[in-house]
């Protein structure tokens, strides 16, 4: 199964997101059922590494917080496809259940994660923009703004590789406090 631990999103939420989608051309769009918040990708593991991984994560004890996004950015490295977020303003509290949440999934066995936890919602992906455009789509979206969003879970989401889009199915939800 191809896996990833995530904060779902309230719809409210997605709708809001689904308002700075637009304004470039030949940019896939990610549809509002696909929008949430990476905490840890797990990828492609086999039945028995998929369960310890719940395991592990059902003992993460962390507390709710208040999800506050903030501005858009782009993601771009020279020859591939540029993705565009929207950004999520650092807390303590989602910056200490992402590492209690590396930390059981290394005991249970996965490798560890090696890219630094960078907060962000993806929107969708884009290539062979000019510079000129992607700059004209933050500076529209700059001042985008939601106030805090309560977080009480976090949720282990399987993922098809669709020819369009990935379909992502929510497998476990786990409360927090
Ligand atoms: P992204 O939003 O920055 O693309 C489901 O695919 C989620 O897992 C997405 O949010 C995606 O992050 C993340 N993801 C996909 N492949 C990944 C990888 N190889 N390493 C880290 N995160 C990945």
């Amino acid at each position: 199964m191809r896996l990833f631990v995530a904060v779902d999103l309230p719809w409210e939420l997605r709708e809001r997101l689904t308002g700075l989608a637009g304004g470039l051309k030949g940019a896939r769009w990610q549809p509002p059922e696909n929008h949430h918040l990476t905490l840890r990708f797990l990828g492609e593991l086999p039945r028995t590494m998929a369960e310890e991984a719940d395991l592990a994560l059902a003992g993460v004890q962390a507390r709710g917080f208040g999800l506050v996004l903030h501005g858009v950015g782009v993601f771009a490295k020279p020859g591939r496809l540029a993705s565009l977020w929207a950004g999520v303003e650092r807390n303590p509290a989602l910056d200490h259940l992402q590492a209690k949440i590396e930390t059981a999934l290394q005991r249970a066995g996965l490798e560890p994660e090696r890219r630094r936890f960078a907060p962000h919602i993806t929107l969708g992906r884009i290539h062979n923009t000019s510079p000129d455009e992607l700059a004209g789509w933050i500076a529209a979206h700059n001042l985008f703004r939601v106030d805090p969003v309560p977080v009480a879970h976090f949720t282990l989401f399987s993922s098809r590789l669709g020819k369009e889009q990935s379909v992502y199915t929510p497998e476990v939800e786990y409360e927090l406090a």
